[in-house]
């Protein structure tokens, strides 16, 4: 293969991925933060693992022929020879950690992270996209999935998102299997001409991937395919009708999709996808996850049951536009300090107002009062601190109500953080503005 051209001009973010920076920052910052408040809420701790592991880990864990793994993975060969993968998603990494460090269960983890596929880029489908998710291993008791479906289901409301639909399918489990896809096997096989080119070649291999095919022609045939919800045994079925069930006694709509198989293979019984109807088809699933039951074992651990979900955040935040919902206000500083005697005065403020608990803005490089104002103006600060040569010399300094209309009026120096911190935050300046120290 050739040498790909070295590109010219100046490097860029790789195609498929994106930079988030301020403001469009904040409100990811919101939403992680109010995802951590609800994961901590029903006792999901954060969990940190790396973002390289052992491609192995997605090959057994993922699936040896799922897409994500044959097509999109980003694999490489480190420098000491080993074998290792971008995480294209979150689940086997907290599996691969558990199995490990095998912490006491029910293990429940919640984690924000990206992941790498390797997809044509288009809305809503990105090459490094980020998720939100939980795991929680070491359980099979139906109400755990009612938990989580409940948690990403409790999210989406506490943004404002009103149109989210929730679809919900049992895969069953190792049992229920082989009779359920010999069943689907001989209806494709007598639809075979009617599918889509690439699932006319596929369907012998995976014919699970064509009840996930979104094209029309394997849309009509699989209407009225073998139903997997129809083949549970006994304990699956007694299983899914208790999710059901769950999540009609909390209040949590949802729709029995018996297609939704999802894209990887770790799934076992309950698998669910909340969907966005304000985004574009194929790019409107804004969160799905499901059980998986065996994938401890898969990759080498004990058995223990499981269940999660992952969020993407970029297409969470573009069905939050579609809606008009979620536009948390970016945050700005309670004041912004205006020093024309030479920048030192506000050096010294800014700390000691920072240490005060106040968000304390300033400018460099010497620039004019004008231009200081117009910032200060600009960050919409409430409040602006000015330091001129003769406040400098009198040790006070003006303070102008950026809001407001109160009068500027001139404060001492020595008490201007006890101020402010009572004006602007109603409340004391406790040690920060005497306690001194870095
Ligand atoms: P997934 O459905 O492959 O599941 O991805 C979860 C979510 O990530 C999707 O619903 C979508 O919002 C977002 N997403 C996936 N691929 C892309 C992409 N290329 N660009 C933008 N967003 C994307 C999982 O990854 C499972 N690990 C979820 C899970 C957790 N199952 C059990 N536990």
């Amino acid at each position: 293969m050739a040498e790909p051209q070295e590109p010219s001009g100046p490097p860029r973010a790789p195609s498929g991925t994106h930079d988030v920076l301020w403001p469009e920052s904040a409100r990811w910052e919101e939403l992680v933060s109010r995802f951590a408040r609800r994961a901590q809420m029903a006792g999901y701790g954060l969990a940190l693992t790396p973002v390289l592991e052992e491609a192995r880990l997605f090959r057994r864990g993922v699936g040896e022929a799922s897409e994500v793994v044959t097509k999109e993975m980003y694999e490489l060969t480190d420098r000491g020879g080993r074998h290792l993968a971008l995480r294209p998603e979150g689940t086997a990494p907290v599996v691969r950690a558990f199995v490990q460090h095998r912490p006491s269960v029910p293990f429940k983890a919640w984690y924000v992270t990206p992941a790498f596929r390797y997809e044509r880029p288009q809305a809503g489908r990105y090459r490094q996209h980020h998720q939100l998710g939980v795991e929680a291993l070491g359980s099979d008791d139906p109400d755990l999935d009612v938990e989580v479906v409940a948690l990403a289901a409790g999210f989406y409301d506490d943004l404002g998102l009103r149109r989210v639909e929730l679809s919900v399918n049992s895969m069953g489990c190792e049992a229920d299997r082989p009779t359920y896809l010999s069943a689907l096997g001989r209806y494709l096989q007598e639809h075979a001409s009617e599918l889509c080119q690439e699932h006319q070649e596929r369907w012998v291999h995976s014919p699970l991937r064509v009840l996930d095919c979104k094209r029309p022609q394997c849309r009509a045939v699989t209407e009225d395919a073998p139903r997997m919800v129809d083949f549970l045994d006994e304990a699956c079925a007694a299983h899914f009708a208790r999710v059901r069930a769950g999540l009609d006694a909390l209040g949590i709509p949802h729709r029995l999709d018996p297609r939704l198989v999802r894209g990887l293979d770790y799934y076992t019984r309950t698998t669910f996808e909340f969907a966005s109807p304000a985004l574009e088809g194929a790019q409107n699933a804004v969160g799905g996850g499901g059980r998986y039951d065996g994938l401890a074992e898969v990759i080498g651990g004990p058995a223990a049951p499981g269940i999660g979900f992952g969020i993407g955040i970029e297409r969470l935040l573009l069905a939050c536009d579609a809606e008009g919902c979620f536009d948390p206000a970016v945050p700005t500083p309670d004041v912004f300090v205006v020093d024309v005697t030479g920048g030192q005065a506000a050096r010294d403020l800014c700390q000691e107002l920072r240490r005060c608990g106040l968000a304390a803005e300033r400018a460099f490089g010497g620039r004019s009062l004008k231009s200081q104002l117009r910032r200060a103006d600009r960050s919409g600060a409430r409040a602006a601190v000015v330091v001129g040569p003769a406040e400098l010399q009198a040790h006070r300094v003006q303070v102008k109500d950026l809001r407001g209309d109160r009068p500027d009026r001139e404060v001492a120096r020595a008490v201007l953080a006890v101020e402010l911190v009572s004006d602007l935050l109603g409340g004391d300046a406790g040690t920060g503005a005497a306690g001194g120290g870095p």
